[in-house]
């Protein structure tokens, strides 16, 4: 008895110190384990804060296309320079206006025209760049844009294409030359196999002037011809212009020129009295303290006109016009509000079937390459970071601003 008494508290000795070895080598951490932290008994005081939870992935043109619109983007051979860009370009855009290179200053030749005797189109490297990648990739384009008093270059106006003779043709020579200028554009277009992918076209841009009177100042087209300038100008158009090619006055401040371009616009008609104009561009270029209420009120009153209306070059700088601001975290939250109650608006009148407006085209993607940079007016930040602008633009109103 005393023997087996003896053996068990051997064997017992044997299993207690057998069981502690073993704790510890499960317990001690390898040097290169981290310690398994302490956990604390009691709840911390602090809260845990709530992650934001990440926005869903949104694109601009999916967004346009739930309420039948287009959505563009003005373009530069350097936004479609390397796959990364063109590729962003794609996800989110599908219409494009070139910035500079379809207007007069870029596609009509001096040199040939003084040769012929005749106003000479030719199209530029750049801008056949731009229209084989929109065409390569299903992308329609806005003309932008064929008589205007800037970017035009002046010799057009002059005897022998010589603006230094002083001499300013004839109001007949100048319709002849316009004539064969809109005319070959159209036609040239046809012929490169590039009509098809235009929808729109702005024949006239900034014609009018915010007190009622025609632009007279540093424009030529209205010196040499006078003020059926514009008539001219559209009546050309109807007739060259394939059929699928809307024709378009384009202007700025139309918050301002309301009463005047709707006179006027009436005006564009034929004989038979038919509209030789199919739309109103608005250029929109705009300020975050803009009132959203007087801009509706002159959507509603030309849309009433029966017009097409497309929004030709959006954006909205921060603060107003009188004292534009440079970026806070405030002001970027109240132009996310902006956008998103402008493109809201837009959307419910389209719903509704109030206003006929098939595209909206913003100027510019980034802040960095816009030419107003300074205040910000675009829906990307550099390297096309996504602002609460954007968030309004695709209507995601939780990241647009509404809660700072
Ligand atoms: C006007 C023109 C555009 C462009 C902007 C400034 O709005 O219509 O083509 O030149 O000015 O960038």
């Amino acid at each position: 008895m005393k023997k087996l008494l003896m053996l068990c508290f051997v064997l017992m000795v044997f299993v207690c110190c057998f069981a502690a070895c073993g704790k510890k080598n499960e317990t001690t951490p390898t040097p290169t384990e981290e310690a398994t932290p302490t956990p604390t008994e009691e709840p911390t005081e602090e809260p845990t804060p709530t992650p934001t939870p990440e926005p869903p992935e949104a694109f601009l043109k999916d967004v346009f296309a739930e309420h039948g619109m287009k959505v563009g983007t003005c373009l530069t051979t350097q936004m479609i320079g390397s796959k990364t860009m063109s590729d962003f370009v794609l996800k989110h855009y599908n219409s494009v206006t070139m910035e500079n290179d379809m207007k007069p200053d870029y596609i009509l030749n001096k040199a040939k025209s003084v040769e012929t005797g005749d106003i000479v189109v030719e199209f530029n490297k750049n801008m056949i760049t731009m229209l084989d990648w929109a065409k390569e990739n299903g992308v329609a384009v806005r003309g932008h844009t064929l008589v205007w008093y800037s970017q035009t270059p002046q010799w057009i106006f002059y005897d022998n294409f010589d603006d230094k003779t002083g001499n300013l043709v004839s109001r007949e020579v100048m319709l002849k030359r316009m004539e064969s200028y809109i005319k070959q554009v159209f036609e040239k277009l046809t012929e490169a196999g590039y009509a098809d992918l235009f929808y729109a076209y702005d024949v006239v841009n900034e014609a009018w002037m915010e007190n009622g009177t025609m632009r007279d100042q540093m424009n030529n087209w209205y010196k040499v011809i006078g003020d059926d300038y514009i008539w001219y100008a559209f009546s050309y158009a109807k007739k060259y212009a394939p059929s699928n090619i809307a024709l378009f006055y384009n202007d700025y401040n139309e918050q301002f020129k309301t009463d005047t371009l709707e006179k006027f616009v009436k005006t564009l008609v034929d004989k038979d009295g038919n509209y030789l104009i199919d739309g109103i561009g608005f250029q929109a270029h705009l300020y975050t303290e803009d009132s959203l209420t007087s801009y509706f009120k002159t959507v509603d009153q030309l849309s009433a006109l029966g017009l097409t209306i497309e929004l030709t070059e959006l954006d909205v700088c921060l603060g107003k016009y009188q004292a534009p601001q440079m970026a806070n975290e405030a002001n970027l939250a109240k132009q996310g509000r902006f956008y998103y109650d402008l493109i809201k608006g837009i959307f419910d009148r389209k719903d509704a079937g109030t206003l006929k407006i098939d595209s909206l085209t913003f100027w510019g993607i980034t802040d960095s390459a816009s030419w107003r940079k300074a205040y910000s007016p675009l829906l990307f930040a550099s390297g096309y970071k996504k602002k609460p602008a954007f968030y309004g633009a695709v209507q995601l109103k939780d990241y647009a601003g509404f809660t700072e």
